[in-house]
């Protein structure tokens, strides 16, 4: 290990110039309405609440407050529709998906920097993985659209009728896309509320799906905050509920539908484990460990948030993690070398902060770079935890930011026992040049998805979903389509 004892200082060195992406190319509207039976219309109630730039807290626009009149509206609008819809060919069902695709495709530029500027996530993520990964869900969802039959061999798949659809704000483009892309894909009508601090580019794919020229009624998209989502669960007239957001909500939404005939996906929290171990290569390692819970400012329910690192590689590892979040970039979001952008709102600031107070007061030992925050906005230093065990609260309850909880092992019963040790199975990863570790790992973690030498890889190909309180029902693939059909 001697040639490892000094450390790197490549931060010194780098200085980059800003790299500000322009905003002159986007239009957002002063004030937007809900998006309802293929119109604009005005709430019935007359309510706007602002959305916010986190990263300076000024006002982007003024976003329509749905009330249950107005989620009433939608619902009659989508089962409206769902007649020609569900009776219209997969074929040509899938024209229209594949056209979302394109536009989504056409206007990526200007939906990168609407996301960053609404939500705070670096400009380099919404470009290179939100809006791409939403335009493909859309693609592989209109592939499916004329071959239900394939997918479900004799059994004679039909759609389930209204879907309410209730999004997040951590990825709210490609969250929509998750959503809508399978169900029209099926044949379903849709009512989907994007999360209230980041509404603006649902609404913008409400532009783009007026623009395609998709029938009226078949997407309704509404703003507003909880109480507009408990109205759309609560709607008699909706059959299925997909929802991707805490814990917390999930368990009411499972409690006010209990009983009742909708179905129901839900996609809640999680506290994933990264697990190192010594035989790992490292420097990729140490790469993965800062993606996995960095990105998106932590702000990822699959994020590694407690990292497992193998007892005999731990100084090691540490050392070269601390020299790598020594130089990680945190500022604009909209600048290309940003790599950790505004945390999403001041309540999650909020909640975060609270959860790095509790780790000190558990007497956990923090390290943080010496990085200056900008003045205004919402931000949080990228944070290590070490000293913890299983018992302290950072290390068992979700923070959803830029948190990372550290303790090590020693063999690997140990480290699944202590992987497994959490309410959630969302997420897992692993970290050996050993496939038969792999394979051992990946069959006895209670994880809906375990990378392998990576983390935070998506792809709508495959199927993304969790165990125990992480929720139930698959999104992507193949299985994401099950949530949206019947059977004879
Ligand atoms: P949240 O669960 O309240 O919000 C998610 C969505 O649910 C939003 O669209 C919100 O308007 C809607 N909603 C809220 N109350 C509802 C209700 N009673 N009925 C129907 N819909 C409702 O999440 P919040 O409060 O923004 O974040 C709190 C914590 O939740 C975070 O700190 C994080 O730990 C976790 N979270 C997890 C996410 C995930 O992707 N698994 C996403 C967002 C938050
Ligand atoms: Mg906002």
């Amino acid at each position: 290990m001697r040639n490892h004892a000094t450390n790197t200082t490549f931060k010194a060195s780098w200085k980059y110039s800003e790299a500000p992406e322009s905003t002159d190319h986007i239009q957002i509207k002063k004030q937007y309405d809900l998006y309802i039976d293929g119109n604009f219309v005005k709430p019935v109630k007359g309510k706007y609440v602002d959305t916010i730039n986190p990263s300076n807290d000024k006002k982007i626009a003024g976003v329509a407050e749905a009330s249950a009149e107005d989620v009433d509206l939608a619902v009659k609008a989508a089962r409206r529709a769902f007649k020609s819809w569900s009776n219209l060919s997969g074929r040509e069902r899938g024209k229209y998906v594949f056209r979302i695709a394109r536009l989504i495709q056409e206007r990526a530029r200007e939906f990168a920097v609407i996301e960053s500027l609404d939500g705070g996530k670096p400009i380099r993520e919404s470009r290179d993985i939100d809006i791409p990964l939403a335009a493909n869900h859309f693609f592989y969802y209109a592939g499916w659209a004329d071959k239900l039959a394939y997918a479900f061999p004799n059994r004679h798949p039909k759609p389930i009728g209204v879907a309410g659809q209730i999004i997040p704000w951590n990825f709210p483009l490609l969250m929509a896309a998750w959503k809508i892309a399978p169900a029209l894909a099926t044949g379903n009508t849709v009512v989907l509320k994007p999360a209230e601090t980041t509404p603006l580019t649902a609404l913008k794919l409400a532009e783009v799906i007026q623009q395609c020229g998709l029938p009226k009624g078949v997407v309704n998209i509404i703003t507003g905050a909880g109480e507009t989502g408990a109205s759309i669960v609560n709607h008699p007239d909706v059959d299925k509920i997909a929802f991707t957001g805490s814990t917390e909500v999930g368990k009411y939404i499972q409690k006010a539908t209990a009983g009742t005939h909708k179905k129901l996906t839900l996609e809640l929290g999680g506290k994933g484990a990264n697990i190192i171990f010594e035989d790992a290569a490292i420097d990729q390692a140490v790469e993965g460990i800062i993606n996995a819970i960095f990105f998106n400012q932590g702000h990822v329910c699959c994020a590694g948030s407690r990292l497992f690192v193998q007892e005999s590689a731990a100084d090691l590892v540490i050392r070269k993690l601390k020299d790598r979040i020594d130089t990680l970039i945190i500022g604009d979001p909209l600048d290309k070398n940003t790599d950790i952008g505004a945390i999403n709102s001041k309540k999650q600031l909020e909640t975060i902060q609270n959860y790095i107070a509790i780790g000190l007061k558990e007497g956990a030992e923090i390290y943080q770079p010496k990085c200056t925050l900008p003045k205004t906005g919402n931000w949080c230093a990228p944070t290590l935890f070490l000293n913890v065990s299983q018992s302290h609260r950072i290390v068992q309850e979700e923070i959803f930011g830029p948190v990372l909880v550290i303790q090590t092992f020693r063999t690997i019963d140990e480290v699944i026992e202590k992987a497994n040790n959490t309410p959630y199975g969302l997420s897992a990863g692993v970290w050996t040049q050993k496939g038969s570790k792999i394979f051992h790992l990946t069959q006895n973690l209670n994880a809906g998805v375990v990378w392998a030498n990576t983390f935070n890889k998506f792809d709508p190909t495959s199927p993304f979903g969790g165990y125990k309180e992480s929720g139930y029902g698959r999104e992507g693939g193949l299985h994401g389509l099950k949530p949206y059909v019947k059977f004879d």
